[in-house]
């Protein structure tokens, strides 16, 4: 079993559609897939366009089971949802014993699955921290642009800090390039710079893709809306690399943390 959190500090780097692109492929490929959300967004919910009565806040906050918050999306692939209640999960964790390993705890048990993906979101919080220390690995999807790749410093560092901490090593599983633009020079620059500093953790680059906004909005998967579209395609080769094979986050700058060198290597 596989446990991948996707976090970017950032917002919109494509996380949620990350997490749902490999989530559902790998489920029609036949694999068990469960996917919690961990964003009040709620986004999850609207992409599927599934809804279920009890939620990530009941799991963290209430007493009830995995078993009674789960919902199934689609054949092989289940989920766990939010909406904004999980707001208000937060600060009622906050007081709590080991408040950083609720859903570790909550999650012990469940093993079911060949691949759990957490959709983070693009924050700090508690509930995300939560997150890592359950994920055994994290996955950072990065748009290219200066932004989206600050965010991804700030996660790498954040993962320094789990790692003195709580004593918890995660795993860098891959760096994503999205929103990849071949007709741009930037495009190109800041992927060349994120495999300067990342090596081979850095996979496969998702291009731009109109097709998604147009799945997103039907509220299917790109792989429901249309398989043959160029980031369907795009999120099979991630996959292929990232589950199949290559040793990734064996990059020495990656694994020692030094995530300066990104933006060095940026800057020229
Ligand atoms: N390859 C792509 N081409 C075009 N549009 C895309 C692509 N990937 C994602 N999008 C669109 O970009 C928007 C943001 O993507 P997404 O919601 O996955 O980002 P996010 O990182 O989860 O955002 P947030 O930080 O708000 O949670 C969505 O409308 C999505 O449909
Ligand atoms: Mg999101």
């Amino acid at each position: 079993m596989r446990i991948i959190a996707c976090q970017n500090l950032k917002g919109g780097t494509g996380k949620t559609t990350t997490v749902l692109s490999l989530g559902s492929y790998l489920a029609q490929l036949g694999h068990r897939v469960l996917i919690l959300d961990l964003d009040v967004q709620g986004n999850i919910a609207e992409s599927l366009e599934i809804s279920h009565s009890h939620t990530m806040y009941d799991l963290l906050v209430d007493d009830f089971s995995f078993e009674a918050c789960k919902v199934t999306a689609r054949p092989n692939l289940d989920a766990v949802l939010s909406d904004n209640t999980l707001a208000s999960a937060e600060m009622l964790l906050v007081s709590r014993p080991r408040r950083e390993e609720t859903l570790a705890l909550k999650m012990r048990g469940v093993t079911d699955y060949d691949f759990i993906f957490l959709d983070c979101s693009p924050s700090l919080s508690l509930i995300n921290q939560n997150g890592l220390l359950y994920a055994g690995e994290i996955l950072v999807p990065i748009s290219m642009d200066y932004l989206a790749m600050l965010g991804a410093v700030q996660v790498v560092e954040n993962l320094e800090m789990i790692r003195k901490y709580y004593e918890r090593t995660i795993r860098i599983a891959g760096i994503l390039p999205t929103f990849h633009d071949p007709r741009t020079n930037l495009s190109w620059e800041i992927l060349a710079a994120l495999r300067e500093v990342y090596g081979p953790a850095v996979l496969p680059p998702v291009r731009v893709d109109a097709r998604m906004k147009e799945a997103s909005c039907a509220r299917k998967t790109i792989f429901e809306y249309d398989r043959r579209s160029r980031s369907a395609r795009d999120y099979i080769k991630v996959c292929e690399v990232l589950f199949h094979g290559q040793t990734l986050g064996q990059n020495p700058a990656a694994e020692r943390g030094e995530a300066g060198a990104l933006l060095r290597a940026v800057a020229g």
